[in-house]
């Protein structure tokens, strides 16, 4: 299959490719677009063959659900049903934005949709180029993250290309996104609202308009037999480089001197070594890779490079990963959670 790839500048030619992607959603294609989280792979939600070749597209498994991306507050209750009480409070604090809540599906939205649960996911998103396409389409739109499965989400449309150039009928380059990490999601169809994925707004935003907000025990350490994730996308090695990585945690003088002993014994190895840190200790590390994911001031900084940086490794070849850790800011939840899957929950504390 041809991919268009289309940039979104603000002419009229722009708004006319905008046009051609909606009408390309409503009809059962494939449209990859920006969103203020990360890059989402686009399909009329209302049609089962539309998300069977999402599936296709990613090499995703059936039975991950796909999250239903609305342009207007109103569609919720076209797409989901018993929306309830905590729902509005939360949409009204945050909507759009990159919160995703899961209610009782409604019977428009087909199970293959749902990767066959009863229950919807439902995002508004705020990035204005998802919110145009979106209304222009009429109709909700599913949107995995637009990456092969099992690679980090895209944060820039130059990673959609790489993955998915060839599997979708266009990509819309809107540019690199603002917030870097997937919405948070919170399950509304259970006794309390539960955190199932962390994201950009935290457990701290949402108590302050839900109370009893509770998290996913199966999300907060390695996969576990008995623990089986909520969010069924959680149970899967994502976000994984392809070389071994490791979590070195610690005060950061004792981080600092323990990578640069590891990096001695890979380089007597004959291993390329890479260091993910952050830019106020890059100066110590003598390393074939360096990644500076952003200044240890600037959580939002460090979420909006981490995909970029994990990509970047398996471009440059690295066989052996350190990593400091990114701990103590308001998205520390959300950061740790990708970090650890990256490594495979692979830590060591010094
Ligand atoms: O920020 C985001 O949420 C991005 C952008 C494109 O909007 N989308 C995204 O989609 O991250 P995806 O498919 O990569 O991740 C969706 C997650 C998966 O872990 C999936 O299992 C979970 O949401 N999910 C979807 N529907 C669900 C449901 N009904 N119940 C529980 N988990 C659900
Ligand atoms: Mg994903």
């Amino acid at each position: 299959m041809k991919t268009r790839i289309i940039k979104i500048d603000g002419t009229d030619a722009a708004d006319a490719a905008l046009a051609e992607a909606a009408r390309i959603l409503r009809e059962g294609g494939l449209v990859a677009f920006p969103t203020e989280t990360v890059y989402g792979l686009g399909a009329n939600a209302l049609l089962p063959e539309a998300a069977k070749k999402t599936y296709a597209a990613k090499g995703r498994p059936s039975d991950n659900p796909l999250i239903v991306h609305i342009a207007d507050r109103t569609d919720v209750y076209r797409v989901a049903e018993d929306v309830g009480e905590t729902a509005e409070r939360l949409m009204d604090a945050f909507w759009p934005g990159p919160m995703t809540l899961v209610l009782k599906k409604a019977a428009v939205i087909p199970r293959e949709t749902t990767g066959g649960l009863d229950t919807v996911a439902v995002r508004m998103p705020s990035h204005p180029v998802a919110n145009r396409l979106i209304r222009l389409a009429g109709v909700p739109v599913s949107a995995p993250s637009a990456n092969l499965s099992g690679h980090p989400s895209p944060t820039e449309a130059r990673f959609v290309i790489e993955d998915l150039d060839g599997k979708v009928d266009m990509i819309i380059d809107g540019g690199p996104v603002q917030i870097g990490l997937e919405s948070t999601i919170i399950d509304l169809t259970g006794a309390e609202p539960t955190i199932l994925r962390p994201g950009f707004i935290t457990r701290a935003d949402l108590e302050r308009v839900a109370s009893g907000v509770a998290t996913d025990p199966a999300i907060e350490g390695p996969p576990a037999k008995d623990l089986v994730p909520r969010a069924p996308g959680m149970k899967y090695r994502h976000y994984a480089p392809k070389a071994e990585m490791t979590i070195f945690r610690g005060s950061p003088e004792a981080v600092r001197h323990r990578i640069t002993e590891e990096l001695c014994t890979a380089k007597k190895q004959g291993l390329r070594s890479a260091v993910l840190c952050t830019s106020e200790h890059a100066a110590y590390y003598n390393t074939d890779i360096l990644k500076c994911v952003g200044s240890s001031a600037s959580d939002e900084e460090i979420a909006r490079n981490l995909y970029r940086c994990l990509r970047e490794f398996d471009d440059e070849g690295a066989q052996v990963i350190f990593s400091e850790q990114f701990d103590g800011g308001r998205l520390e939840d959300a950061i740790q959670n990708r970090l650890l899957k990256a490594a495979g929950y692979r830590v060591v504390t010094v």
